[in-house]
């Protein structure tokens, strides 16, 4: 079992207050908090190491650059993939998503078919119609249940030889529902397509394995799993890194430059041009250390207790609808009160000191589907605690009687 009152002393925005209460954190399907280690690591690269990577002969340019490849490195292991060159250091799953659908570009033609599913994020919706509507391809989407499952014989009678490449989330933002990754990846192969797996979501509560998985590509955050924001990871499969073109076009991305040619440096500095957020994709590793210690075995354990309490309190609430009711979920909960807009509730509970998020969760899809305009969605982290949860249910109880 986890020691939470340990673990959350290493967060120190977790004793903060919030007008004037004390802070319960229930948004960090947005962003995780972070703890000291990470701010203190942060700071130490600028104190003790600040140069700029794979340039100078200098030794604080070969100490930051020993420390970028070594975070490589680790979070080559903790997910598993088969060689560093298929990490890439990426902004954010935005970034690393947007790599890839530039890159189909040149792949692409009318005819052939893209497959999303209705739980995406708009990050992994709006680059697929971008390049669906430049190359002439078409976009089909994978519907959904009432459940806010993947209806997946519907997603089997999408695949054909037309289908070139399929992405789906590990984990929904809006509902928490788990997809099953490995199925879907496992019948796209069959019919040939490549699959991008939006990992944002899942990181922070699991460690994925590409490998196992056998994804092509995997994009997650860092600052969703306590690492520093402006920080990520696109992993690939070295064949279709290879394969792809580059991205952006600069410093760092080539072998030789000539106003005739130009030729790209070998994977990963290939996708890496100009120079990238050194401090945060250091950090980055330290973060993963840190999620390492606390065990993901440990993590799911507690995580699942916050959920189950967090469904059981909520349904006490009369008139309060849970969206995202299947069976896989990770410590996501969406939800709604009959009559009362859901911005109104969050607003008054933060003036209580609670965080959660309102709104369309940029899921816009997943909204209409079930016709209303947003949920609240409460998105509980390892730091969470079950007395947490229970002064949210009771401040949203208070905040329902205010608006009825
Ligand atoms: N994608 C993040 C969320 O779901 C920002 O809140």
């Amino acid at each position: 079992m986890l020691d939470i009152q340990k673990i959350r002393a290493d967060f120190p925005i977790l004793s903060e207050k919030v007008n004037g209460k004390p802070l319960v954190y229930f948004d960090n399907g947005a962003t995780s908090q972070k703890p000291q280690v990470v701010i203190d690591a942060i700071a130490k690269y600028y104190q003790e190491i600040n140069a700029n990577i794979h340039r100078g002969v200098h030794t604080l340019s070969q100490l930051a650059t020993d420390a970028y490849e070594i975070s490589r490195v680790k979070i080559q292991h903790h997910i598993n993939a088969k060689f560093s060159h298929e990490v890439l250091f990426t902004s954010g799953t935005t970034h690393g998503i947007n790599l890839v659908t530039n890159g189909f570009a040149s792949i692409l033609k009318p005819g052939d078919e893209v497959i999303v599913s209705s739980l995406e994020h708009h990050s992994n919706i709006v680059p697929w119609q971008m390049l669906c509507e430049k190359t002439g391809a078409t976009l089909k989407v994978i519907p959904m249940n009432e459940d806010g499952e993947l209806i997946i014989e519907a997603y089997d009678a999408l695949l054909s030889e037309k289908t070139k490449v399929v992405t789906v989330n590990h984990i929904s933002n809006a509902l928490g529902i788990i997809n099953p990754i490995k199925y879907m990846i496992e019948k796209a192969h069959a019919v040939g397509a490549a699959v991008l797996i939006d990992g944002a979501q899942a990181v922070p509560h699991l460690k994925p394995d590409v490998q196992d998985l056998d994804c092509d590509f995997y994009a997650f955050s860092g600052h969703k799993m306590c690492g520093p924001t402006g920080t990520g990871i696109l992993y690939g499969k070295e064949e279709w890194l290879n394969k792809l073109p580059p991205y952006q076009g600069g410093g760092e991305m080539i072998k030789e430059v000539t106003f005739e040619k130009t030729t790209y440096a070998d994977l990963p500095h290939k996708f890496e041009a100009g120079t990238p957020n050194i401090a945060g994709g250091i950090v980055l590793g330290t973060a993963v250390d840190y999620l390492n210690h606390i065990g993901f075995h440990n993590i799911h354990q507690h995580e699942t207790h916050l959920l189950q309490h967090a469904t059981k309190r909520l349904l006490e609430i009369e008139g309060l609808k849970i969206y995202g009711t299947g069976k896989n979920k990770a410590s996501v909960i969406s939800f709604n009160i009959d009559g009362i807009h859901p911005y109104d509730i969050g607003s008054i509970i933060d003036k209580l000191g609670i965080a959660v998020r309102t709104g369309h969760h940029c899921a816009q899809p997943i909204m209409n589907f079930f016709c209303i305009p947003g949920t609240i969605r409460a998105s509980f982290s390892f730091y969470n605690t079950k007395e947490e949860i229970d002064i949210m249910v009771e401040a949203i109880k208070k905040a329902k009687t205010m608006l009825s």
